[in-house]
């Protein structure tokens, strides 16, 4: 099927960049999301982030504003019904995701596919909440989604061919590169990642080095564009702490625990850039 309209479940971070980058790619977007402040919130930061891009040449006055004519924010499922695809971005809560994939489920047309943004919760456990699990796919994107070139695919036990088949052509159509991992906790990039963010956060609470030590030594010896830190802080410690437990009760394993550094900041409300401090000060 080639994606022609697409419902965004979840006005947040992610949802605002996933609803962007379909909209620039030709594709109709409903950015739905219960909170209507919220909504617009959204859609006034796309606009600036478009404007900005305009602004320094990389964008048509036209190509904005058509763009901008493709979003539509709504506070109703009820406009689910008109899309192809539906994905899923709301908090990283499986009661929360599982609940919203039910509701959309009886507002979706019965061949338009769902996917979850989860970066942990297996998909096949969420699958489990609606009638037709073979329309169901984890399709996770990377925070900020239109620098971001990834968006991993995670087929569930029960996905079909012909939605993964669906799901990597819009990722692609966004401009995204793909690749496929196992429906196992983390996928690949979280399983990987999130050990290092917490081996950082070990490394902390030794006092191996100081938090900016710590960061300018992975940043300047590793070449990334943040240390793990700094990382950590900007996709937020609560979401670094619940992708930790879910790896470490998912895989069962002692090296996945987390930090008890971690856990202490995110009881302290240090969730890092939303919450203006983290490991750092913003
Ligand atoms: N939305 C859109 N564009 C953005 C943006 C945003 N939120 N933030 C930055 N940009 C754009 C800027 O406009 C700028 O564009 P131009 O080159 O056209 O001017 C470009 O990105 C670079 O931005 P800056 O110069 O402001 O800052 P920077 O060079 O420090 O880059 C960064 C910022 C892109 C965030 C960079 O620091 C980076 O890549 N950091 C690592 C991000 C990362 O690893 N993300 C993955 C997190 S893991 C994840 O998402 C999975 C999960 O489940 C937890």
């Amino acid at each position: 099927m080639d994606v022609k309209s697409l419902a965004v479940v979840g006005a947040g971070q992610m949802g605002a960049g996933i609803a962007q980058v379909a909209a620039q790619s030709g594709v109709q977007v409903f950015l739905i999301d219960l909170d209507a402040a919220l909504v617009q919130k959204a859609l006034q930061g796309i606009s600036a982030q478009l404007q900005k891009a305009a602004s320094k040449g990389k964008l048509t006055a036209e190509n904005l504003e058509a763009a901008m004519a493709r979003l539509h924010g709504t506070g109703s499922f009820a406009d689910a019904a008109q899309a192809d695809f539906a994905v899923e971005a709301v908090t990283e809560n499986e009661g929360v995701k599982k609940k919203v994939f039910a509701d959309l489920a009886k507002a979706l047309r019965p061949d338009a596919i769902l996917a979850t943004n989860t970066s942990s919760i297996p998909i096949t456990r969420i699958a489990a909440s609606v009638s037709n699990p073979e329309r169901v796919i984890g399709m996770h994107f990377m925070n900020p989604v239109p620098v971001m070139q990834l968006v991993e695919i995670i087929r569930g036990a029960q996905t079909s061919d012909e939605t993964y088949a669906t799901t990597r052509a819009l990722a692609e159509k966004m401009g995204k590169t793909t690749v496929v991992s196992k429906d196992m906790p983390g996928f690949i990039v979280n399983r990987i990642l999130i050990p290092m963010i917490n081996e950082a956060c070990f490394a902390l609470q030794e006092g191996l080095g100081t938090a900016e030590d710590i960061d300018t030594a992975m940043k300047l010896g590793t070449n990334v564009p943040m240390g793990p830190l700094t990382l950590a802080d900007f996709i937020g410690l609560d979401t670094c702490l619940s992708i930790a437990e879910v790896l470490h009760k998912g895989l069962g394993e002692d090296k996945y625990r987390p930090a008890p550094l971690l856990r202490q900041y995110v009881d302290a409300g240090w969730l890092g850039r939303k919450s203006k401090r983290g490991f750092h000060k913003y």
